[in-house]
């Protein structure tokens, strides 16, 4: 295959910014087509970067045109794009979350079994941060011993409009699935607590919120998520292992004396921080839809990933320790 032709599937913030990286960063891959519920406006991203438009979905993703699927529409509709792609046998790129129930997602990993090929990936961006897979190699390479706790924060400057279960749901997801990525392996229970909350949460929002995490092994993990820091987007992630702690790096940036002081800058939002990410998650799709063998964060990661904050969900409104419970793992998803 010479040149992947990508057809996208919601052309808002985040679709836009896949379509830009594709077509003018990326190698191997364009986005040739788009598709919106909002026609009009599907129209004019069309036209702004070359594109063939599309009312339904459905039509571009079955077109003899297209080769490979994005899928960045809101998160109720992505199940029904998702199995489209899987219908049409192609290769598709959801971005989190694969849907936004679990049972929905079981949905997927079915018609995905049945389909009996591998075909989904979902946009758990972070197993594709330099740092992240830094953390990765230090634990495999079992110089440190065995990983005991694991302190996390995923700090936003502000968020408006942002509600008690997004900070789970939206935020601390991606921790969900990159420290199990990391750590390899599933969870065993979840608790949410709230500590004081800061004056900047609008309405009744509850900010910040401590989520605790205990794996099969017996890891004990915290995730801070606190959307209303006030000075900037933060992501931390220490683990501290028998014999040494291993720390996410920062994004480098040169520090600055002025004024009597020092300073060195930091990210103000995801998009900035994660850039890298996006752009390495991307190219591998690329690479391996045309190599025919997907290697990301596939189906099943994101059936658990949603099981997880669910019942992370249910621990904050019961306020206690919540068990939770995953099916067996189908034999189609081990390596
Ligand atoms: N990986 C990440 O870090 C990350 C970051 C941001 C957003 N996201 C995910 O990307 C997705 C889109 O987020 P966004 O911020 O771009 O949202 P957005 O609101 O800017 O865009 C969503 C688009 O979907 C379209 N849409 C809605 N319903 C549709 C339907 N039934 N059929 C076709 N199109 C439909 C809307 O018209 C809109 O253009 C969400 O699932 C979100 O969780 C992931």
């Amino acid at each position: 295959m010479k040149e992947l032709r990508i057809g996208l599937v919601g052309t808002g913030n985040i679709g836009r910014t896949h379509i830009e990286r594709i077509n003018q960063r990326l190698q191997g891959g364009r986005v040739i087509a788009c598709a919106d519920a909002n026609f009009d406006f599907c129209k004019t991203v069309a036209e702004q970067y070359g594109l063939d438009a599309y009312q339904r979905g459905e039509d571009m993703i079955s077109s003899n045109d297209i080769d490979a699927v994005i899928v960045a529409t809101l998160d109720p509709f992505h199940e029904q794009y998702v199995r489209a792609a899987i219908q049409a046998g192609k290769y598709v790129f959801c971005e989190k979350p694969l849907a936004p129930e679990a049972e929905a997602c079981k949905r997927i990993v079915e018609a995905e079994i049945t389909g009996g090929k591998h075909l989904v990936q979902v946009g758990f961006m972070r197993r594709y941060d330099p740092g992240y897979r830094q953390l990765k190699g230090l634990l495999a390479s079992g110089k440190y011993g065995l990983p005991l706790m694991l302190h996390c924060a995923h700090r936003n400057y502000d968020a408006p409009g942002f509600t008690t279960p997004m900070s789970v749901e939206n935020s601390m997801i991606h921790e969900i699935d990159v420290l199990r990525w990391l750590l390899n392996e599933n969870y065993a229970t979840v608790e949410v607590v709230f500590p004081k909350s800061t004056r900047h949460a609008e309405g009744d929002l509850r900010d910040p919120q401590i989520m605790y995490l205990t794996t099969e092994s017996g890891v004990r993990i915290d995730v801070e998520s606190f959307v209303n820091c006030r000075y900037g987007y933060d992501i931390k992630c220490e683990i501290v292992c028998e014999e040494a702690s291993l720390n996410l790096p920062e994004p480098p940036n040169a520090m600055i004396r002025t004024n009597d002081s020092r300073m060195t800058p930091i990210c103000h939002d995801w998009s900035e921080r994660f850039i890298d990410a996006y752009n390495i998650e991307l190219q591998e799709w690329i690479n391996f839809c045309k190599n025919g063998h997907l290697t990301g964060p596939n189906a099943w990661d994101g059936y658990v990933g949603q099981v997880t904050a669910k019942a992370a969900s249910k621990a904050r409104d019961t306020q206690s320790v919540v068990r939770i419970e995953l099916e067996s793992m189908p034999d189609f998803y081990k390596k």
